[in-house]
């Protein structure tokens, strides 16, 4: 008897680990439970929030239509099966697993970082850089859809850690609540006329027109650039001298447009400054016949 029930205790006691060492993955489709073998205590809720979790990037600037701002710094949140959604718009959305085990998953789903822009409306917040998942970062696109009062209402993952929630707010029911145009400074919505004319005279490419539309988008903030690995400078420099070679020949030419100069002054008995470097180049320009060119200024030509 005491035999028999050691026994099954500890049968109970073997299923129990299996069962919790292969939960994660026989419920993995269906319940979302997305596991990192290396935060293993890290999701541990007695852990303080901030310890528990770190955001990779600060989340962008509040950007967008100026009636949505008041949002900034509010939370939103919504249960959906065993997960608890924590959405704060402009700054970032969370998930939290609604269980008692021990190593229960809470999670960053994005931070804030650009609108998505479709149509010339804003559509969505994209959020981004959210917790490791395999070699990617998990990212989620809120949608905003017209509702009585302003609540998540739905989420999917429509593909592996991508997640998509829609965001229902009375603040976007106007048809006009979601242009771009007019939250644009004047400036970019002069530059905007511009692009719809030359796309309207067949002057540039769909692409082309996309292209510049797109450079609006960043420059009024609303797009993250996708500029940034560019560094201006190298840029100037590769577009002056597309090579050593081109580059050697810019100073030889400049130099000898220095001699020439130097000769003409020279020529005209006028003092300049250029010991060192008459010294170290060669004076190889005939001066006979030359004229001084441009604006003489002061200077009578006395040949
Ligand atoms: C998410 O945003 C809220 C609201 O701004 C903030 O209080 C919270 O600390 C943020 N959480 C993370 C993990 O960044
Ligand atoms: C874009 O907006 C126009 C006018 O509002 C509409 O006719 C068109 O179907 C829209 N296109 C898309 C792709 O939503």
């Amino acid at each position: 008897m005491y035999y028999t029930s050691t026994r099954i205790l500890h049968l109970l006691w073997i299923c129990l680990l299996c069962l919790t060492l292969l939960s994660p993955y026989s419920f993995a489709g269906k319940m979302k439970i997305v596991e990192e073998p290396n935060t293993f205590g890290l999701n541990n809720p007695f852990l303080a929030q901030g310890s528990r979790l770190q955001p990779k990037v600060t989340p962008g600037p509040v950007s967008g239509p100026a009636h949505l701002r008041r949002l900034a710094g509010k939370c939103f949140s919504y249960i959906e099966s065993t997960y608890k959604y924590e959405f704060c718009p402009f700054h970032n959305i969370t998930q939290h697993e609604q269980s008692f085990r021990w190593n229960a998953y809470s999670g960053i789903l994005g931070i804030w970082q650009e609108w998505e822009i479709v149509n010339n409306t804003f559509l969505a917040m994209w959020m981004r850089e959210g917790d490791a998942c395999g070699n990617k970062n998990r990212q989620t696109k809120v949608i905003l859809t017209c509702g009585g009062s302003s609540k998540l209402a739905q989420v999917s993952e429509p593909t592996t850690c991508v997640y998509s929630l829609s965001f229902e707010t009375p603040l976007v029911c106007h048809p006009h609540s979601l242009l771009v145009y007019p939250t644009l400074s004047d400036k970019l919505q002069m530059e905007w006329d511009e692009v719809e004319q030359a796309r309207y005279e067949n002057l540039i490419t769909e692409q082309g027109y996309n292209n510049l539309l797109r450079d609006i988008f960043e420059d009024a903030g609303f797009l993250k650039s996708q500029k940034v690995k560019e560094k201006p400078d190298i840029t100037t420099t590769s577009k002056t001298h597309d090579s050593l070679q081109k580059c050697n020949q810019d100073v030889r030419k400049q130099r000898e447009e220095i001699e020439r100069l130097q000769a003409l002054l020279t020529q005209h008995n006028i003092p300049h400054e250029s010991k060192a470097a008459k010294e170290k180049i060669p004076l190889s320009v005939t001066v006979q016949n030359q004229h001084l060119r441009g604006d003489n200024g002061l200077i009578v030509d006395v040949l």
